[in-house]
């Protein structure tokens, strides 16, 4: 069952009960603001490419400062973000499989932060994760990371340092890694997704957080597309787009459709699938990436819209309208039809679970007298926690069970997963995975390969106000 008033805490109670102070019964309390819907875009919006200065073939040498920076984020409207390079999307980085990425970041921000490469195996200590891979780097401070990118992929970086505030101020970036087999498409658009919460002005609103906006993760009232509200893309009926796609927003889950349009899913987080999946409709969760090939099947000189539809990830999120998240206006000539590529990715089978364990993810509207909500993962709240033990070259069962009445996106640093299907479900082709929903009072399965780097690595939900409200572990993985 699920409760209307979005406050139980946690599974000792069944049913709804109303606690003290949570202001329950007034109506739409659970919703979250409805979004503005506003005019196409007209300007560019593109992710700028950050150059490689490094002769060396196999080296990408780039660099990346944080600082605050001056953006319109409604037209005609000036917004203080922060931004890598000025840029919000950050640059681009596009390196391949193999490359040693060089990555020499400066600080100018106010206040201390760090980079996390989003779904890279990579050492520990480049991981971004302050005070268990490196220490946080002060305003005015830099730091080199430079690792080896493993996998080929869409990947992404942001801080890991007052993640709910840093990353919805701007500070988020994508990362391609190409390897062998990418798919040919006509046209590749990269398409970085994002909400904000402006206010009248279209500026941000930098107040802290109410408990509300804990407890159900911070949504905006302004969707973005490369840092662009609803900007147009041109296509051309008849083509095979690939569009690969990261939701970066702090909390809204992007349900997508694309009317008369179905998608062909060739990848996900971890890289291309062992086979395609066709969809009509695909929920992104925050953090998760997806690789998809679009046919453009509309008439030429038709427009429509792609949408985000309202998705219920529980205590009242559901309501709303569908919102338009892309505009695509289609080009007078058309290109002839042909056949959808064939796409496969190498995705190996898992070893046998060396253990299984269980992580149960629990919420309290009020963590023990306190004032804002508190997110626990097997009853312990970040930074309070026992870390789990773990070794290299193991494959371990992890169930993470979600004991409480909201979806919780779960993200694992430094290694990759394969979800399990569920008992009695038909199985989907093998994908390798970083992020993954986990409904509410349901419970995922996951095959997780230890794979790539020893050292203390974090999970946590990627609704960043959940984890930096708690709902954070770590293992250790030894050599
Ligand atoms: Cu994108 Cu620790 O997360
Ligand atoms: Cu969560």
């Amino acid at each position: 069952m699920r409760c209307p008033l979005a406050l139980v805490p946690m599974l000792a109670l069944a049913g709804c009960h109303l606690l003290p102070g949570d202001h329950g019964g007034h109506a739409g309390h659970g919703a979250p603001p409805p979004v503005r819907a506003v005019e196409p875009w007209a300007g560019p919006w593109d992710v700028p490419r950050l150059e490689d200065t490094n002769p060396d073939p196999d080296t990408v040498e780039v660099t990346l400062v944080a600082a605050p920076a001056e953006r319109e984020l409604l037209p005609g409207k000036k917004a203080m973000v922060w931004a890598y390079n000025g840029s919000v999307p950050g640059p681009l980085i596009e390196a391949k499989v193999g490359d040693r990425l060089v990555v020499r970041f400066r600080n100018e921000l106010p206040e201390p932060t760090t980079i996390h490469w989003h779904g890279l195996r990579i050492p520990a200590e480049m991981d971004g994760v302050p005070g268990h891979s490196q220490p946080q780097i002060p305003p005015g401070g830099s730091f080199e990371y430079v690792f080896t990118v493993p996998d080929a992929g869409l990947f992404w970086y942001h801080p890991h340092v007052r993640s709910d505030v840093q990353v919805e101020r701007g500070l988020y970036g994508p990362l391609v890694v190409r390897g062998p087999g990418e798919p040919s498409a006509d046209r590749e658009r990269l398409l970085v997704l994002d909400d904000v919460l402006v206010d009248e002005e279209g500026a941000l609103v930098q107040r802290s957080p109410s408990p509300h906006e804990i407890m159900l993760g911070r949504q905006g009232t302004l969707l973005l597309v490369n840092g662009r509200p609803r900007p147009v893309a041109t296509v051309q009926a008849g083509a095979i787009e690939r569009w690969r796609l990261v939701n970066a927003a702090n909390a809204r889950y992007f349900r997508l459709a694309l009317p008369g349009h179905r998608f062909q899913v060739v990848g996900v987080d971890g890289g291309l699938m062992e086979a395609a999946q066709e969809a009509e409709e695909l929920l992104m969760v925050p953090g998760e990436r997806l690789d998809l090939l679009v046919r453009a099947a509309g008439q030429p000189g038709s427009a429509l819209d792609l949408q985000t539809l309202p998705y219920d990830r529980g205590h009242g999120t559901g309501g709303g309208a569908s919102a338009d998240v892309l505009r695509v206006v289609y080009a007078a000539e058309a290109l002839p039809e042909r056949p959808m590529p064939r796409v496969s990715g190498e995705v190996g089978g898992l070893a046998g679970f060396r253990r299984s364990r269980r992580l149960a993810l629990t919420e309290e509207m009020h963590g023990s007298g306190r004032r804002a909500p508190v997110f626990r993962i097997n009853g312990e709240a970040f930074p309070k926690v026992t870390p789990l033990e773990a070794r290299l070259g193991d494959t371990e069962l992890w169930e993470v069970a979600n004991d409480s009445d909201m979806d919780h996106p779960f993200h694992l640093h430094g290694f990759r997963f394969q979800v399990l299907p569920a008992a009695g479900a038909a199985p989907a082709p093998r994908a390798w995975k970083d992020t993954v929903n986990v409904p509410a009072r349901a419970t995922v399965r996951l095959g997780v390969q230890f794979e790539g780097h020893p050292g203390a690595w974090m999970f946590h939900c990627h609704i960043l106000e959940h984890a930096e409200h708690g709902m954070m572990g770590m293992i250790h993985v030894a050599p």
